[in-house]
């Protein structure tokens, strides 16, 4: 992947979180600020973020930054998280067992998660880099099949991938999108970049 393609990522997602006002605003703006404020020798150093999700509603998504990477926290409803498990024959990896980057043992599951409510993931095709956008079942999105189970699209060449960030078959994207390391503080606080069995 070109430093390039990288720089294109990050310049959309930042541009798209600045424009995300309407679902969880406070909780996107707090730790991308934070994120900044301590120092740049810290942040580029990949320190870990500390997430509160104490206010993300069921369905909606946040974004933080660890690494120069957007990070997407989502929280699943009950229906999303049984959908999930209709999926497999449809995917390309469902059981994330290829090898393209390290993928965390609490991530090797339908869910990919350590909580099946909770999808923690790097929200960068794993094509050329670009930002996957969401897209909601039902919504009527052309780029998409009308039987679209919710999930992601990545506008640039198609791919495609389910609430659990699994990458659909007969994509340019080889692979699911990745799940950082990341472990539970509290109910309610996310330590991103840490799983202390890193
Ligand atoms: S970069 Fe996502 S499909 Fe090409």
């Amino acid at each position: 992947m070109s430093d390039a393609a990288v720089d294109q990522g990050r310049r959309t997602w930042i541009a798209i979180t600045c424009g995300a006002g309407a679902v969880g605003g406070a909780a996107v703006a707090v730790p991308f600020v934070s994120t900044f404020a301590p120092s740049e020798r810290a942040r580029a150093a990949g320190a870990p973020v500390e997430v509160d999700i104490s206010k993300l509603a069921p369905g909606d998504r946040m974004t933080v930054e660890w690494r120069g990477k957007p990070v997407w926290i989502l929280r699943r409803t009950p229906e999303q998280i049984d959908q999930l498990k209709t999926l497999d024959s449809q995917l390309a990896d469902p059981n994330s067992e290829r090898k393209a980057y390290p993928i965390p043992d609490y991530a090797k599951n339908t869910g990919r998660s350590i909580k099946p409510e909770y999808l923690v993931v790097i929200g960068i095709c794993t094509h050329l880099g670009c930002s996957p956008g969401g897209v909601a079942k039902g919504s009527g999105n052309a780029s998409v099949p009308a039987d679209w189970p919710g999930g992601f699209l990545c506008p640039c060449h198609g791919s495609t991938f389910d609430l659990a960030g699994r990458v659909f078959k007969n994509k340019p994207a080889p692979d699911n999108l990745e799940v950082p390391p990341h472990m539970y503080l509290s109910d309610t606080v996310l330590l991103i970049g840490e799983d202390k069995k890193a």
